[in-house]
């Protein structure tokens, strides 16, 4: 769909399936910051001149934009980050920091991206919180059942993927949410592999933190969203200090800040990026979020089918519901594979993609994985199937 959008997609044989790790970026995100950089270069929040104002009311028009979006209750709930790392990051060190104490335990699973599982076990060696990890199915899956065997009166927190980066499992947030609420547990949500492919609720989802980046969205990188309750917000400290973030400071050493979410936003933003993430939502809003979900879901299962026929390939998670992939061609270094692909202009990606524990699981370090994304085609996959299918000169091609 609308690969016309894409400049990377024109005149060129590309067969783009890295989405998982940053999407390509549609004409008018790429236009829109051109115009900022070229038409109305300024600051945020500090000019009266007119252009400084039109920069103004976009990026204050981009928390609503996020807030339609997400469905949160309001632009108040809509911070600025650097990425969904920065997001979480956050909400670890800014709230869980003051609000967790010893024994208390949080509760994760070994396929979350190291993002919401480092900052989690730098803080147990903080201040001694648990970590649990709560368990897969045989298909890597988190059930709802084994959230609720995994929770006991100690547990303060959940902080899961929505949907997992290496097998695409998308977990029911909304049980998942109201299992959280019911039982006074706070649910942080890692969306960066959801948010820009599904329709996510905020509020029907029960959700107390959400993040997720601008990159993985069609926007730019540099720019992510952390969206948390109102008041939690409020409660919450912010990791850095500055200007355009305090309400007043004195030489006595007495200050005062402002409210969410002004109070995260220390320091110039990234106005630019959060421009082009504002257009990138926009764009996606305009498409429809359940027409891209189908989109991908209906590729997906074509992959699958089409891969199947072919012997020494190895599926991880067909029946995922995403557009992630991981397969690895039998006997062949997951890098090997990606090298081969590359020969044929075909991106994937190759690795652990940063969730080193789901190894425990799959029972093998490294895949290659697929992830899909609006425009891509039924003829890349032909393309990829074909290269696949013909892989036995895979060693002339990549030593
Ligand atoms: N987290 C990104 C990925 O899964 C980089 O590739």
């Amino acid at each position: 769909m609308h690969r016309e959008d894409f400049a990377m997609l024109q005149g060129s044989d590309l067969v783009y399936f890295d989405n998982g790790a940053t999407t390509l970026k549609p004409k008018c995100v790429v236009s829109d910051m051109m115009d900022y950089y070229t038409k109305h270069t300024s600051n945020i929040h500090r000019g009266d001149y007119d252009f400084a104002i039109l920069t103004n009311k976009l990026y204050d028009d981009t928390r609503d934009v996020v807030c339609k979006f997400i469905n949160c209750n309001s632009s108040k709930e809509v911070v600025f980050t650097g990425g969904a790392t920065m997001s979480i990051n956050m909400v670890v060190f800014g709230y869980m920091r003051n609000h967790l104490k010893k024994g208390d335990e949080v509760l994760l699973t070994k396929s979350e991206h190291a993002s919401n599982v480092l900052p989690w076990i730098k803080l147990s060696e903080e201040i001694g919180i648990v970590i649990k990890y709560m368990d897969l199915d045989s298909n890597y899956t988190l059930s709802v059942a084994s959230v609720l065997k995994s929770i006991s009166d100690k547990t303060k927190v959940i902080s899961i993927a929505h949907v997992t980066n290496v097998v695409g499992d998308v977990r029911d947030i909304e049980a998942i949410g109201k299992i959280c609420k019911d039982a006074g547990i706070l649910f942080n949500v890692d969306g960066a592999q959801s948010v820009p492919h599904m329709k996510v609720d905020f509020i029907k989802s029960n959700i107390d933190f959400l993040s997720f980046s601008g990159h993985k969205m069609g926007g730019p990188t540099g720019v992510g969203v952390l969206v948390g309750k109102e008041k939690l917000l409020n409660e919450m400290e912010p990791l850095c200090y500055g200007g355009g973030m305090n309400q007043s400071f004195e030489g006595d050493s007495s200050y005062e800040l402002k409210k969410a979410p002004l109070k995260f936003e220390a320091g110039t933003p990234p106005i630019a990026e959060v421009i082009g993430l504002r257009r990138a939502i926009l764009y996606l809003m305009d498409i429809g979020m359940d027409k891209i979900h189908e989109h991908e879901i209906s590729l997906k299962k074509y992959l699958v089918k089409e891969l199947e026929n072919i012997p020494n390939i190895v599926l991880y998670n067909k029946d995922s519901e995403s557009g992630i992939l991981a397969f690895n061609i039998e006997g062949v270094f997951a890098q090997d594979s990606s090298v081969y692909l590359n020969h044929y202009n075909i991106c994937v990606r190759a690795g652990n993609h940063c969730a080193k524990m789901l190894k425990d699981y799959i029972g093998i370090k490294n895949t290659v994985r697929v992830s899909m994304y609006l425009y891509n085609t039924i003829n890349d996959i032909d393309r990829l199937v074909e290269v696949l299918k013909n892989s036995q000169d895979i060693f002339k091609v990549v030593l």
